[in-house]
């Protein structure tokens, strides 16, 4: 394969029986870039990135692709296409197959796909320390916005006074999304649902109101709050988080220095990138490992 350049090479849509290969490349790109750097595999093995594969593969609002080379899966990449913004990941190929344009076709698909949907932007968090992943999406277009401090552990605090932390009701739906406008001008509305359902979502409520929403605590769940405050009661409530961690934009130094002192602990800097509109959020936020 290494011989070959990215004319052989068909992008089609991926179906159910795809995940377990694209599961197993998707950890083996992973692992074997984060362990070059030093870093922890974003995935504990392969039957978790199978997993979240065959989920995405197989649910609606997901559009996801496979890229072939005579006849052989060596790539996937996932548009999430929920809500107005949308989200790309995870985008991975096999280690045999990199650096030769297999990635770019991919992100073309994606990207395509979400012009036809009409998006407004598409964003997606990159590993910061990956120099081909930044020069991709950086060429495709792709704006850097705001770097991330992946962050894991428990907080000393567990709870922050005046804010209670509660789970989500489907009731809660509307006063979240509301939220959600208010700080990043759209909502997640379709992601909070699925989250309330799963029973992973928690809100956080000041005053008699809500202000803040969690859909979990980790590396695949978002959290939109008013204030810091919020976002602190939010984090204090969890016992750990799923996954690598929770994504602190970095240059919210507040609840950065607040989560350190805490004694959470730095996992990997990653970076937020967006092409189309954007707006800084109003508020505090986490995103997820998508947007
Ligand atoms: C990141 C990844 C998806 C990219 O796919 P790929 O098929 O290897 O990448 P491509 O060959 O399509 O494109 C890489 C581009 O970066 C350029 N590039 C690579 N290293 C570079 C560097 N150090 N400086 C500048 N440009 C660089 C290449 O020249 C190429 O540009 P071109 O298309 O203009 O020629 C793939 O390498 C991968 O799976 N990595 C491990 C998992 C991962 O990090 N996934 C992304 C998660 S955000």
């Amino acid at each position: 394969m290494s011989s070959k350049t990215e004319s052989s090479v068909v992008i089609r849509t991926a179906t159910p029986e795809d995940s377990s290969i694209c599961g197993q490349i998707c950890y083996d790109a992973f692992s074997t870039i984060n362990t070059v750097h030093g870093f922890p595999c974003d995935f504990p093995g392969p039957e978790a990135s199978t997993g979240l594969l065959s989920m995405m593969f197989t649910t609606p609002g997901f559009y996801s692709v496979v890229a072939e080379s005579d006849g052989r899966i060596v790539g996937s990449n996932v548009l999430a296409e929920q809500a107005v913004i949308q989200g790309v990941g995870p985008i991975t190929i096999d280690p045999t197959a990199q650096n030769i344009g297999v990635g770019r076709k991919l992100m073309q698909a994606v990207m395509d796909r979400a012009n036809q949907n009409g998006a407004a932007g598409v964003r997606l968090v990159q590993a910061a320390f990956h120099n081909r992943s930044l020069s991709l999406y950086t060429s495709l277009g792709f704006d850097i916005r705001e770097p991330l401090s992946c962050l894991q552990g428990r907080t000393l605090e567990r709870s922050i006074p005046g804010c209670t932390v509660r789970p989500a009701k489907p009731t809660d739906e509307g006063a979240c999304n509301a939220l959600s406008h208010r700080v990043h001008g759209f909502d997640r509305g379709a992601e909070l649902a699925h989250a309330i359902q799963q029973g992973t979502a928690q809100i956080v409520e000041r005053g008699g109101r809500v202000t803040g929403y969690t859909t979990h605590l980790g590396f695949f769940g978002h959290s939109t709050a008013e204030t810091n405050v919020d976002m602190q009661a939010l984090i204090a409530s969890a016992d750990s988080f799923v996954g690598s961690g929770i994504l602190v934009p970095s240059r919210n130094n507040v609840l950065l220095r607040w989560c350190l002192a805490n004694g959470l602990r730095v996992v990997q800097p990653m970076t937020l990138m967006s092409t189309g509109l954007y707006n800084d959020p109003a508020g505090a936020w986490l995103p997820s490992v998508m947007f």
